[in-house]
């Protein structure tokens, strides 16, 4: 019998990616790969891009550099695909920067890698970036049992892809391309396969998930929180999320589906960009800062324990301090559980990028260190009072000490726990008892989940 061949993926970027990624070795497994952790001993490396900052562009060369050298030294014939939205936004350049590289392969032509795979083999170096008529989900295999049960109880399921709100910084419309909805059939079997596999908790994804507008079985356009509604009646199903969303897209039955769905967790991740209605603007947002906030607060209404997270651009093209100071002020006001933060970053083809009144890197460098000390208090903030608080985790893995577990709250915080009367895959109502910075530790409950939090909680106190 031959010895199975071996498939690296590395994804970077998004969720997107990683589901994307595990999509990509679901099909190659039926050609016979089997995946491996380390590179070296790889027969085919996909790298699985991200182009939303230069930063991340950029370090798939330094990758693919790595990887040549490797191939070089070992005089091994690993076959190299780079797959993401860099192969989609610079299909061409990657060819001619990386001679390494076999097969350049575009988000929507995932289900054409084995044929992509066998033309590189005989010689060709393959680029595909089209967006073809068919729908790759049609072609692309479920994950076996096996394949599930390695990735453990959580899982992505993408119901919607690409993007139309064309933000003036963003590279997302152009290499994920118009927003598309997944029919709300496949998805369902999609999850109902994932929890028979032991699956469960299941996090929606999709570049702007809450514009999800697929087909029903009825005929008519679901919205998401239709779609949530249904998939939590399903059996097995323990805990739903769904990220990224708009602000612009949290319809009212979103909002209440928050109210009215247990499996929902309390949880959160609405980007926002910036405080400054001038700033939102000019980045073509679509609301201002009174939207956001007026958001916020019905979904507290319906939903006193949900906690938020977001993400924030400093730097955008003409904001002065005086904007900046109105995204420290919103931060202030809402109290974030978490945050990622980013400098802008210049995107060839953007509107944005174009833009005269660029901010220098040295204010940039400033601007974030000042944001980044208020999100990290404000989730310090958020980590402390959670301790004494009992609610449930999801156990997911082992801990580095024998007989530990770690799981997920609600708020997706990691929490360890000593020796926990059941397993991974469990529920477990735990009383938190440290807190740290990169994790809570907790204690089996005696006592039911503490009810519902007050505001004050969220807010941050500082
Ligand atoms: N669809 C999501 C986010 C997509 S990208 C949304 O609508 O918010 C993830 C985050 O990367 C964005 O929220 C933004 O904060 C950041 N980002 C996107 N383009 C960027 C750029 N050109 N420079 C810096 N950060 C950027
Ligand atoms: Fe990019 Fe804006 Fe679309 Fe989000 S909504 S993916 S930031 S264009
Ligand atoms: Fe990056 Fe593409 Fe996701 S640019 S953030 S991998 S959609």
């Amino acid at each position: 019998m031959h010895e199975p061949r071996k498939l690296y993926v590395k994804s970077f970027g998004c969720q997107m990616n990683v589901y994307d990624s595990h999509r990509m070795a679901d099909t190659l497994a039926r050609e016979g790969y089997v995946e491996t952790q380390d590179p070296a001993e790889a027969d085919l490396v996909i790298l699985n891009t991200c182009h939303i900052r230069e930063k991340a562009a950029e370090k798939v060369y330094s990758e693919l550099g790595r990887l040549r050298k490797q191939k070089q030294e070992a005089g091994s014939d690993t076959m190299i695909a780079v797959a993401g939205c860099v192969a989609q936004a610079e299909g061409a350049e990657i060819m001619r920067r990386a001679p390494v590289v076999d097969v350049v392969v575009g988000p929507q032509s995932y289900h054409r890698l084995p044929e992509l795979l066998a033309e590189a083999k005989a010689g060709k170096r393959v680029v595909d970036t089209e967006f073809p008529a068919e729908d790759k989900f049609d072609h692309l295999p479920a994950p076996t049992r096996a394949a599930t049960r390695k990735r453990g109880p959580t899982a992505f399921v993408t119901v919607q892809e690409g993007c139309d709100k064309f933000c003036t910084f963003c590279v997302v419309p152009y290499t994920r391309g118009a927003e598309v909805s997944r029919p709300v059939t496949k998805i369902l079997d999609e999850a109902a396969r994932l929890l028979d596999q032991g699956v469960r908790e299941i996090t929606l994804i999709g570049q702007n998930v809450n514009a999800f507008h697929g087909e029903g079985p009825d005929g008519k356009v679901w919205t998401l929180a239709r779609l949530m509604e249904r998939l939590a009646q399903m059996e097995g199903l323990a805990r739903l999320r769904y990220t990224t969303s708009h602000p612009r897209d949290m319809g009212d039955d979103l909002i209440a589906a928050h109210r009215d769905l247990p499996q929902l967790m309390p949880y959160l991740h609405l980007p926002v960009q910036s405080g400054s209605d001038r700033i939102l603007a000019a980045m073509n947002r679509k609301h201002g800062r009174d939207l956001f906030l007026s958001l916020i607060e019905k979904m507290r209404g319906v939903r006193p324990d949900l906690a938020l997270s977001s993400d924030f651009i400093v730097g955008f093209p003409g904001e002065t301090d005086r904007d900046f100071e109105d995204t420290l002020d919103l931060v202030r006001e809402v109290g974030f559980a978490s945050a990622y933060s980013f400098k802008y970053s210049a995107r060839p083809g953007t509107p944005a990028a174009d833009h005269e009144a660029q901010v220098s890197e040295e204010v940039k460098t400033e601007r974030l260190a000042e944001l980044q000390k208020l999100l990290e208090a404000s989730k310090s903030a958020f980590d402390a009072a959670c301790r004494g608080r009992t609610f449930d985790i999801l156990l997911e893995k082992p801990g580095r000490q024998p007989g530990q577990l770690i799981g997920r709250s609600p708020y997706l915080q990691s929490v360890v726990v000593n020796d926990p009367p059941v397993g991974i895959g469990e529920l477990l109502t735990v009383t938190i008892t440290d807190v740290g910075p990169n994790s809570l530790a907790g204690v089996t409950a005696e006592t039911p989940p503490s009810p519902v939090l007050s505001r004050p909680l969220a807010a941050m106190e500082a």
